[in-house]
């Protein structure tokens, strides 16, 4: 495995192995000199908050050195050089480029002139493959399987890429999948037709309401509102701890954050909530990708 662009660049059996060893590498509290001596160039054209600073603190907690810029503003990007100049640029200072960028393909565009390992950090609405790993393991973490799952998402579902990196892998796994968003932010019909081919059963909603009583999951997503059309202003209403009455004790809530309105507060405090072991577990499940594509 050379880059990680999309979540389908992993086989089944590959993500296994990252989770197996993120579990290993959390249970353990693994810090580490193990990649001293190795540079992660960590090159975000949008803005970040978690992707970022995991990344940075999972290779720094393997020894590594990070290089890199958080607005492409301050960087020659501002001058009008390409990514693919950038790229080239960047690959000579470092031995891993994580990439953030607004526009849908730019990390395969990247890939394709970098000498070096290259991990997609969300482009566009598209992909977001480190973020669905973690969803994956933090799933796998409280059910023990990846398999079967009954899984709802609820949201932004047109425009959050990593709702759809994860449809991808779920359908992978054989879960029921069931789109809860009005018709505006239903999933592209090019995400429907890849999860459909994988064989998963999918339903589609329009209020968590009407389907929360037989899922395992609900992952709720943001209005990405720097991705809309100007005219469009569809309506999320929130998930709340009062609509959590309704469904199952054992329903994982998660969120890949940041939140806005879509999920209230007071949910927080419902044993449901899983978001916030959610994105701790970004740490190890990073630290699990970057050992993967630097090992050795
Ligand atoms: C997500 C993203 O950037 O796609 N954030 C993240 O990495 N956790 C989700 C979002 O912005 O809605």
């Amino acid at each position: 495995m050379k880059n990680i662009l999309s979540i389908d660049d992993l086989a089944n059996d590959e993500i296994s192995a990252v989770l197996d060893n993120a579990a290993r590498i959390k249970s353990e509290g693994v810090r580490g000199t193990e990649l001293a001596g190795r540079i992660a160039a960590l090159l975000f054209f949008e803005p970040s908050t978690r992707t970022r600073l995991s990344f940075a603190s999972a290779a720094q907690r393997l020894g590594m050195g990070v290089i890199g810029f958080d607005d492409p503003a301050t960087s020659s990007a501002a001058k009008g050089e390409s990514l693919t100049d950038t790229i080239q640029v960047v690959q000579t200072y470092a031995d891993l480029i994580v990439l953030r960028h607004p526009r849908a393909g730019a990390a395969h565009e990247a890939a394709g002139v970098a000498a070096v390992p290259l991990v997609n950090g969300g482009d566009g609405g598209r992909e977001h493959p480190t973020q669905t790993l973690y969803d994956l393991f933090t799933v796998r973490e409280r059910f023990g399987r990846l398999d079967g799952l009954r899984v709802g998402f609820y949201g932004d579902l047109r425009f959050g890429r990593a709702a759809n990196s994860l449809a991808l892998a779920l359908s992978r796994f054989g879960a029921e999948l069931t789109w809860i968003a009005p018709a505006d932010l239903q999933p592209a019909e090019e995400v429907v037709a890849a999860v459909r081919g994988r064989g998963a059963a999918t339903a589609t909603a329009e209020r968590p309401a009407e389907v929360l009583s037989g899922l395992d999951v609900l992952y709720v997503s943001r209005p990405q509102r720097e991705r809309w059309p100007a005219a469009m202003a569809p309506e999320l209403p929130p998930v709340t701890r009062e609509l959590l009455g309704r469904a199952p004790e054992q329903l994982l809530v998660l969120h890949p954050l940041p939140r806005t309105d879509e999920l209230a507060v007071d949910v927080d405090a419902d044993p449901r909530a899983g978001y916030f072991q959610q994105v701790a577990n970004g740490v190890p499940v990073r630290m699990a990708v970057l050992r993967q594509l630097l090992a050795g």
